[in-house]
């Protein structure tokens, strides 16, 4: 029985975690948070109602399960406070079952004008958070902390940190100054609201694992967007892989009994960048409409192609990944052929292998028995390719639409 489990998306993001994250919270005592931001997104879709959470733990519609907010995330309070009153409107209460970290750097409304600016000269295609600033601001030692809020003279360092950035937006990049009053304001009646969460996170996830309870680590974004690992300049700014739990949560990730990485079984990529398998013909767009692929932070049409396999392995290898939960298989109904990447040649051009579609519908199966014997095949051989079992399947946005081969709890 695996304790521990920690969940991560092996592309770049959107491989519907908030979705497997909700299914395997139900197992689960804890649901950690421990990078990334608001930048995430995770619609989940529980009785036809959609969901959208960006910061709170997708293990939130779980009624008993409790969850945290690590330091390595970057916390924009006005988010947070949002989506906490959004969940309680929907029935969803959070009284004693939220733990924030004080140590997550903050995100102010000047990181998101920051973001903006700057990315209309980078052309990274950012989701315009400030997440990229926030983290910047952390890394240099100027930015504030979610706990500094609360100390006398957090309107002082706020004054500086608008100074800094206030000459940035003017002079660098020509635009109007932010209002560091209004951000001081909105900062103080957000302290006072989120004062209750405030929590040693660390020092939970170790009384939980204390009593015996199972903590689910649930990443945002994907391996390929990690900040060092990823397809640099083209990624987000923190680290995204299952490594990052250990100073993200304050958990040893040695700790983590089962690495479960999410994969759709196609590929797509938001933002600017590298897509070796990209189709921007009637492919993609197939593909796009059949698997609704917008975006749930920013509204951007995704780019769509083929799944790579090779860099799913590689990816397996580096996280140590146990078990591969395929998304989205339901996607692949009706494609006479399918094509799979084995990794890239010397000159970045994917080597494919084309594999025939199948009869029948994956749309809505439960059970690994009535999938088409075509989809099963195209299952095993993605076990073959990429070397690590395929554990779970999911064939549609429902929480029923899930094959369960083994329980990663379990496995
Ligand atoms: P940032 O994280 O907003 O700085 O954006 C940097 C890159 O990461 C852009 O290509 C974004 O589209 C991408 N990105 C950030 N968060 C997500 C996510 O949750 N899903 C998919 N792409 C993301």
């Amino acid at each position: 029985m695996s304790r521990h489990l920690a969940v991560f998306g092996m592309q770049w993001g959107d491989e519907g975690k908030g979705k497997i994250v909700d299914y395997l919270a139900r197992s689960a005592a804890a649901v950690c948070r421990f990078q990334g931001g608001d930048n995430a997104g995770h619609t989940l879709v529980v009785d036809g109602r959609r969901i959208a959470l960006h910061l709170i733990p997708s293990g939130v519609l779980q009624p008993d399960v409790r969850c945290f907010i690590g330091a390595g995330v970057a916390l924009a309070p006005d988010v947070l406070i949002g989506e906490i009153d959004t969940l309680g409107q929907q029935g969803f209460d959070l009284g004693g079952r939220l733990g924030v970290s004080r140590n997550c750097a903050l995100v102010l409304d000047i990181h998101r004008r920051i973001d903006a600016a700057a990315d209309r000269r980078a052309g990274i295609g950012t989701t315009g958070r400030g997440i990229g600033p926030a983290y910047e601001d952390r890394i240099a030692r100027r930015g504030i902390l979610l706990g500094n809020m609360f100390e006398p003279d957090f309107r002082s360092r706020l004054g500086q940190l608008y100074e800094y950035h206030n000459f940035r937006l003017t002079d660098y990049y020509g635009e109007a100054a932010a209002d560091v009053e209004e951000q001081y304001r909105t900062c103080r009646q957000a302290a006072e609201y989120l004062n209750q969460y405030i929590t040693d996170v660390s020092g939970a996830l170790e009384s939980i694992d204390s009593a015996g309870g199972g903590i689910l680590f649930e990443g945002a974004q994907g391996a390929m967007l990690d900040v060092v690992r990823g397809t640099w300049p083209y990624v987000t700014s923190s680290n995204t892989l299952p490594a990052a739990i250990s100073f993200g949560a304050g958990f040893d990730f040695r700790r983590i009994d089962c690495v479960v990485g999410i994969a759709k079984a196609y590929a797509t990529r938001v933002g600017e960048g590298p897509f070796a398998t990209e189709q921007d013909g009637e492919i993609g767009r197939r593909l796009s409409e059949r698997g609704h692929e917008v975006g749930t932070t920013t509204g951007r049409p995704r780019r769509c192609g083929w799944l790579d396999a090779g860099a799913l392995k590689s990816g397996a290898r580096l996280s140590g990944v146990d078990a591969i939960v395929l998304t989205k298989l339901d996607v692949l109904d009706g494609f006479d052929e399918i094509l799979v990447s084995l990794g890239c040649d010397a000159d970045g051009a994917p080597q494919y292998e084309t594999l025939p579609g199948w009869d029948g519908e994956v749309a809505g199966v439960r059970r690994w028995e009535d999938l088409p014997a075509g989809a099963r095949r195209f299952i095993e051989h993605l076990e073959n390719l990429t070397e690590v079992p395929l554990q779970m399947i999911s064939t549609g946005p429902e929480r029923g639409h899930t094959i369960v081969r083994v329980n990663p709890w379990e496995g």
